[in-house]
Formats: C-alpha cells, structure tokens, sequence
C-alpha cells in the first residue's frame, strides 16, 4: 500500500507533441482517484507515465515516496488492468494466476493460497481449471482482475478495463472493482470516459483537459460545483446548459434578479429547469418548442430551442406527455444558476 505522487509531471512525444503539460497530484494511501476527460486529452498517457511504460519528460513520479521515474515498470510494484486483457490461452485460470506470482519465486503454498482468496473474492472458483475460452467476458475480466490481486501490488492502475463489456456486465463489474478496491484498500488510478463509472467508483475524480488538470474534487464537488465550464458540462448527462448573459438568447431575465458584475455565462442542470405551467416565478423564462422526447425509464429528458434557436435540455419524470412541436415556458430559479466568468472560470 502506498502513495502515489505525481510533481509537475511532463511528456514530449517526439520532440514536439506536449501530452501532458505539467500535472501535480497527491494520491492518498488506499485512495480510488479517476482519471476523467475527453478522447486524447492524455488519461493513457498518464497512466502509463506511473506504470513505467512510457518515460517522464520532466518532473517526478514517487511511488510510496520513492522516485520510481528511473525504475522498470516490474520494478515499481504496481498491477496494471487494461481493456484488453490478453490471459495466456493455452494455460487454465489457475495457471494464468499462477504466472506472475512464478516468475517472482513466490512459494508454491503462498501462491496456492493467494489464488484461493483472490478466486473467492471474486467468484471465479469453479472456474479455476477452465482455460479462457470456455469463459464469458465477464468472467474472463474477473480473472484479469484476479492476476493483478494476487501480486498483492502497491497500486492499481486500470485503463478502461470495462469498455469491452456489455452494459449491464459493466455496471456488475463496477460495483465489483468498487467493493474490491474498498476491502483491498489498495492505491488505485482507473482511467475511463464513462461518466458513470467515474462518478460511482471514484473517492476523488480527476478532470483532464488537453494534458492539463482541470478540476480535482469528490464527484459530488465536481457535479454541484463545477470550478470552470468545461468541467460543467463534461460531468452530468445530460450536459448542464449553458447561456450566455448579454446576448439575447432567448432567455429572459427577471427585472429583480442580481447576477455578479463578472458572471457572463449562467449554468443550469436539466433538473433545474421547470415548467411554468401557471406562472411559476423563477430568475429567467424562455419560451420553447419541443424538438424531442425522449424517454429513458423513470424520466424522460426533454430536448428544446429557445425562440433564436439555442438548444436546452430539461428532465421531467417518467411518460411526460409532452410532444415533439409544442411549445412552453421554462424557467428556473437564480438558487440553482451556476455562474462562470467570460474566461469560463466559475464566479
Ligand atoms: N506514442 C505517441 N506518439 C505521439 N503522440 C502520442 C503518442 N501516444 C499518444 N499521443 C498523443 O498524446 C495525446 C494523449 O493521448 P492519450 O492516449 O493519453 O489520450 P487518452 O486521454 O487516453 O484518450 P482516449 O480516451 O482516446 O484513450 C493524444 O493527442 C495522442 O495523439
Ligand atoms: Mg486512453
């Protein structure tokens, strides 16, 4: 179990391609820090910089407070889960989760017991003597996570290890991996695009943009009080709405609301947003037209435009009603705005 602390760390690729442009973050002992951010916005590359398999440019990597920026990755005591996680074929599961432990001279009764705990935990026992093929993706991703447990590492590291499984085998294995990584108590980074799997699994979750930290927070922290608008409307789905003040977009506000001088942009979530069916007061009021339903189960998310065409989204609870073409007020209450500044900095 250990630390993990990232100082201004830096990767140039090829000379000029700057991936990662100077990230410092201090990740406690036991802690689950997601690693969140749109496509290539540098969460692999990262990743990879802790685990040894891509070198530092600048700064430092420790690893239970020692440098590891030197060490080979199988010197760095770390465990890596990957979306794809290549078990050996040939071998059974036994052997797949034996290998490791093997090469490191591990004690025959050390590694039998290890696989018998780690087979438990995670209900891979009757499968033991199967070989990879005769398993279900799911079962087959347990494993993987069965020989990253048994070497009993001082981190985790996860690259989107469920993105190849189905969606409701994703949402058992994330409560699996969360209940796990709580028992283990083991260090973790997992990386994943999947909004979903970082708000459940994370203990605080890392917004990445363009090789940058954008916000560190609990997810909640992040979703209630988004620091910049990128982070607004990458957490939560549907995404926040966003208007700008100033420009007539459709919105009107209410003569008695008082906005900060430095607030340019107003913020609010889909389920802030209210019908003013019967005057419902609120800070602002549109009027809109109905572009789309649709019904995901317990709610339906309403898609409309403003009167100059600007899009808002708003939940309302299980079969609406509603139809494609009506129109109707909106509004909301100055409570629930979320302000950001003209640099898109929360205000
Ligand atoms: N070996 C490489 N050489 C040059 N550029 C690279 C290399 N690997 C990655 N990059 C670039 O570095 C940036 C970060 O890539 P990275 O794989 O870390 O993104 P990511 O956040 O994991 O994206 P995704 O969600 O698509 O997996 C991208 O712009 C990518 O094109
Ligand atoms: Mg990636």
């Amino acid at each position: 179990m250990a630390r993990i602390e990232l100082k201004d760390v830096r990767k140039v690729y090829g000379g000029n391609i700057e991936a990662i442009k100077g990230v410092s973050l201090d990740i406690e002992d036991g802690e689950m820090i997601v690693l969140v951010g749109p496509s290539g916005c540098g969460k692999s590359t990262l990743l990879r910089m802790v685990a040894g398999l891509e070198g530092i440019s600048s700064g430092e990597v420790t690893i239970a407070d020692k440098r590891v920026n030197e060490l080979e990755p199988a010197e760095r005591d770390i465990a890596m889960v990957f979306q794809n996680y290549a078990l050996y074929p040939h071998m059974t599961v036994r052997q797949n989760l034996a290998y490791g432990l093997k090469n490191r001279n591990t004690p025959k009764d050390e590694i039998d017991r290890r696989i018998t705990e780690a087979a438990r935990a995670l209900e891979i026992e009757p499968f033991l003597e199967r070989k990879p093929r005769q398993l279900s993706g799911g079962q087959r991703q347990r494993v993987a996570m069965g020989r990253a447990i048994v070497r009993k590492p001082a981190a985790f590291l996860f690259d989107e290890p469920l993105s190849n499984l189905d969606a409701k085998l994703r949402v058992q294995m994330r409560v699996e991996i969360r209940r796990l990584q709580r028992s283990l108590a083991t260090t973790s980074i997992y990386v994943t695009h999947d909004q979903m799997e970082a708000m459940t699994l994370a203990d605080r979750l890392v917004v990445l943009n363009a090789g940058r930290i954008e916000q560190v927070g609990t997810p909640i922290e992040l979703y209630e009080k988004p620091a910049t608008t990128f982070v607004a409307t990458f957490i939560g789905s549907p995404s926040m709405n966003l208007m700008k003040l100033g420009e007539d977009a459709g919105w009107k506000m209410s003569p008695d609301a008082r906005l900060p001088n430095n607030a340019a942009t107003i913020g609010i979530r889909p389920e802030d947003i209210v019908i003013a069916n019967g005057n419902v007061p609120g800070a602002v009021r549109a009027e809109v037209q109905v572009a789309a339903v649709e019904l995901v189960g317990a709610e339906s998310y309403v898609h409309a435009v403003t009167a100059d065409g600007s899009p808002v989204v708003f939940r309302v609870p299980g079969r609406s009603g509603i139809q494609i073409g009506e129109t109707m007020a909106l509004t909301a209450d100055a409570t629930r705005f979320h302000l950001f500044d003209a640099a898109g900095k929360r205000v």
